[in-house]
This record gives C-alpha cells, structure tokens and sequence, in this order.
C-alpha cells in the first residue's frame, strides 16, 4: 500500500451497534457486512466476541462469508477475550484483533484502578498473546485525548514492541478539537522511537460535532486509518460518519491527496439499510445521506443549476448511488429482467434466496403498478432478515372506519402451526397489536416503544415501511415490516420485532460474570452488559 493510501476500518457492528435501540440480530449484521465487504471498506469490526454468544456468533459468521475485507473483534486488555476474540476471527481469510486498555489519568485511578507501570505490563502481555493468534493486532490508548502525553507516548512503545501493528489513539469521550488531534499525533508519532513499525489510526466520537473534522486532522497529521460508522451511528452522539469522511477525501482531492478503495456509489445503500434495520432514520439535513443534502430548493440556486450543476453541487448524487427513483419494472418483468436488476443494484442472490424474492417481487407487482429501485432494495432485505423468523404472518383482514368497530382477523404461523384470531381495539393497529399479544404471550412481557410509518416512494400507492420499538426487561429492539397496505406492514414489523427480542435472549450468555471484575469494565462494557 502506498503511504497515501488511508484504511476504512468499519465499526458500525460494533461501536455503532452498541448505542441504545441499534442492536442487530446475527442475519442483520451478515447482511450489512456483505454491503461493506463489497464496498470496499478495508477491515470491519464485526463485533466484541466476549460480549454475549450472540456477538461471538455473529463475529464468526462474517469471519466465515466475507470475501476481501480483514474481520476484527474487540478485546478488552484480558487473555479470556483475547481468545474468544482469536476464536471468532479464525475462519476468517485475514483476521485481525482488536485489544484496548485506558491511558488517561481519570480512567485508570477511577475506573481501573491500576498503577501506570501496571498498564504497560498488561500491555505487553496482551498484545504478545494476541500475536499468538495473528500477526495483525491492533491496540487501543482508551482516553488517548485526555491522557498525558508521556504515558501515551510510553504505552505507545511498548505496544508495538509487543507486537502490535496498528495503533489507534482514540477520542473516547470526543472533547478533543482538530488542532489537539494534529498536536497529538503530531508529537506521539514523532517521539515513540518505533513509531515506524505501526500504521497509526483515529477513532473519534462526535460529542462536540468535531468528529469528522478530527479525522481529517488526524489523516493529515500522519494516522492512515480511519475508524468510522454507517451514518455516524454509535455511543451518544455517534461516531464519526464513514460516508462524511470518504466523501470529503473524494470531492476535497486538492486539499487531501489521499486514496481510498470505497467504491462510494454504494453509500446510499448502507446508509439505507442502516436506517431500515435500526429504524433511526437520518435527520433530513445530514451531510451526504440526509433526505435534502442533493435538494436545491432556492430560486436562485435553481437557477444556477439549471445553467451549470457545479454553480451549487459538489459532487454529484450519481457518486453516493442516489437513486433517481428509477421506474424499473413491473407485473410483466420476467426472472431474466429481475436478476440483472439485482446485480445492478449490487445485490447477489444464491438460488434459493433468488426465488423468494422474485416471488415477493410478483406479489408486489400484483398490488403496486410502479416498482423503484427502492422498492427492490427493501423487499431483498426484509426478505433475507424474515426468512429465520420463528413466528410467521399468514393473513390480515380489519374491519374500521368511523362508526367503528375496529377489529382484525389475524393468522400467524407460529412454529409452524397455523393460529387465527379476531380481536377488537381502539383502531386498527391497535386491534393488530393485541391480536399478536393474545396468539404470542411472549409479546405480553414487551412494551411498546415506538410506532412509526414512513412511505419508501411517493405516490398513493407506494410501499410503507413501518417500525416498531419493543423494550423487554430493559433490552430494546426495532422491527420492520414493509407492505403497500400499511396495515400488514405493521403486523410484519411487530412480528419481526418479537423474533428479534427472541433471537438476541437466547442467544445472550454472559461471559462477564466467571471472570470479571465489573469495576474493571470501561464505559463502553457496561453498557454492553447493563
Ligand atoms: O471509543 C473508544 O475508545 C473505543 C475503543 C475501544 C477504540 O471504542
């Protein structure tokens, strides 16, 4: 690699994946590291393989798929981690591990209660036992911007001495500005005296809005590579935005003479099924992927880009695969038209995944006279995220207006048994939730936390995707349906919720407790495991 060359570490499956209402099940996460992996981000950080069985399974399945991308996962500075890590990664055609320990002040004599020079022996053995396992380890200064900078330098040097070959100096608590983030590589990378046998890297967190600013400082100032998420997502107030950095080195060339290997006209599609699987969508004015970031509405701007786009466009909507709500196909489209629709939208189907979704795509050609692009996009991924669903829909009918009453005839296929019942409420969505409550108790125990609908196109007839939160014993899940009738979108996103709620508890063992000390734990941990 040349040394303009700067590395996309991905870690919306992990740090993104951390924040409250962003969990993901296992077939989620596969299917966003296939987006990533085809993207060309360099290393995905799939997970905290220690964290939860659920984590280590999911770390190990993208370590099995994925076809060019290193895999990582994150261990704490603790032998157990590092080989549950080391176990995960293994089937993986390059594997890396991910290991951190805090280095400021506050951290170490409130949370971790050790002794600087206890730190740097940690260190030491830690990343040689990871070495055991691969010869690409990264390390982590937790707290780097608030650390004194001797120590950082210190820990620095014997992490590489140890084997460590990538070093990330991350903003934790993202209160550092770009003029502190050169400063601080700046000087570490100056006097760590085997600063040469690391690729140095930044992590930042968007607390202070200062966390893309502070990556592009942190590349400038000699770090190449970038730890970045899908829309920002992460602890707070996110991380730093993957499509906000990559975008700014490609349409900012005079200013950065950096490479990058994204291909960015898939930006569009992680930012989307980024939204859909979370059900947080972007705010509207979000740099890059936000609803109005290619809208020009003033008169006066409009005018320009009549005349010449570059009078008011950067870069053009076509770079980040902004679809133009492309009028594909419809009932008349074959299998032939269907599958090269597929791999232009970048989608590749086994035979069996083919068929379920050129079948959806017949029934919703049926309803809908206009298929997008959008809609293809949303029935592939709801169809791949709905095949290892436990509780099934079958068929809806409602009965509503306004003399009332509203009552919905619903029958799901639970483990495999049809079951079918009519029960009233105060509205047809209502009627909808309690028929669910009463076929599955398990929906009992859960609260609602949010119902939300929004339409994928525009028209009458267009799709709605709906999202809805359920909160079970302080664990919190968004589950999506979508369907032209919104009603049957809701009792799809609903399902889909449960089996969420479902997959994530049986899957949830904690490894914590045999070995742990939670005051050791850092931030992050606690919250993983709270
Ligand atoms: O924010 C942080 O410091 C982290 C590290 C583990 C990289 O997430």
């Amino acid at each position: 690699m040349t040394n303009n060359r700067i590395i996309i570490f991905d870690t919306t499956l992990r740090d993104g994946e951390q924040s409250p209402g962003m969990s993901m099940t296992r077939e989620e996460k596969l299917l966003v590291a296939e987006v990533l992996d085809s993207m060309g981000v360099d290393v995905i950080e799939a997970g905290f393989a220690i964290a939860s069985q659920g984590d280590f399974e999911a770390v190990k399945a993208i370590a099995q798929v994925t076809k060019r991308a290193v895999v990582c996962s994150l261990a704490r500075a603790k032998i157990g981690d590092i080989d549950r890590a080391a176990e995960a990664i293994k089937p993986a055609k390059q594997g890396r591990i991910h290991t951190f320990i805090s280095t400021s002040d506050i951290h170490l004599e409130y949370q971790f209660k050790m002794t600087k020079e206890q730190v740097l022996e940690v260190i030491t053995k830690t990343v040689k036992h990871a070495r055991k396992f691969t010869d690409n380890v990264e390390w982590s200064a937790m707290d780097a911007t608030r650390s004194t900078p001797e120590f950082l330098c210190r820990a620095v040097e014997a992490a590489i001495a140890a084997g460590a070959t990538t070093i990330n100096l991350p903003d934790t608590v993202g209160y550092a500005t770009p003029g502190d983030i050169t400063q601080m590589f700046k000087h570490t990378m100056g006097s760590v005296p085997n600063a040469d046998k690391a690729v140095f890297s930044f992590h930042g967190q968007n607390d202070l809005g200062l966390a893309t600013a502070n990556t592009l400082a942190a590349l400038e100032a000699g770090a190449r590579q970038a730890e970045l998420t899908i829309n920002g997502i992460g602890e707070r107030a996110g991380n730093t935005s993957l499509e906000e950095v990559v975008m700014t080195l490609k349409t900012r060339k005079d200013r950065f003479a950096f490479e990058t290997a994204i291909d960015t006209t898939l930006i569009m599609r992680a930012s989307k099924l980024i939204q859909s699987i979370t059900g947080q969508a972007v705010q509207v004015n979000k740099a890059i992927v936000g609803a109005n970031a290619f809208a020009h509405e003033s008169g006066i701007h409009q005018d320009g880009m009549l005349k010449n786009r570059g009078t008011y466009e950067i870069m053009t909507p076509e770079s980040i695969g902004l679809l133009k709500s492309n009028l594909v196909m419809g009932k008349h489209s074959g299998r032939h038209a269907f599958r090269d629709k597929l791999e232009e939208l970048g989608f590749a189907l086994g035979d069996n995944a083919f068929e379920d979704a050129f079948n959806r795509f017949k029934e919703l050609a049926d309803k809908k006279k206009e298929i997008y692009d959008e809609d293809i996009i949303l029935l592939v991924d709801q169809d791949a995220i709905s095949r290892s669903q436990r509780i099934a829909f079958d068929s809806l009918q409602i009965e509503c207006g306004s003399e009332g009453p509203q009552i919905a005839r619903l029958q799901l296929n639970i483990d495999g048994r049809k079951r079918m019942i009519k029960m009233e409420g105060n509205g047809p969505v209502d009627a909808i939730f309690k028929a669910i409550k009463a076929l599955e108790p398990v929906a009992q125990e859960c609260e609602l936390k949010l119902y939300q609908v929004h339409a994928v196109t525009q028209g009458t007839d267009a799709q709605a995707e709906v999202t809805v939160r359920l909160e079970k014993q302080g664990r919190v899940v968004n589950g999506h349906g979508a369907n032209v009738d919104t009603l049957v979108a809701s009792a799809l996103a609903y399902i889909n919720a449960l089996c969420k709620l479902e997959l994530l508890e049986e899957k949830r063992v904690s490894h914590f407790s045999d070995h742990e000390d939670a005051a050791a734990l850092s931030v992050t941990e606690a919250k993983q495991i709270g």
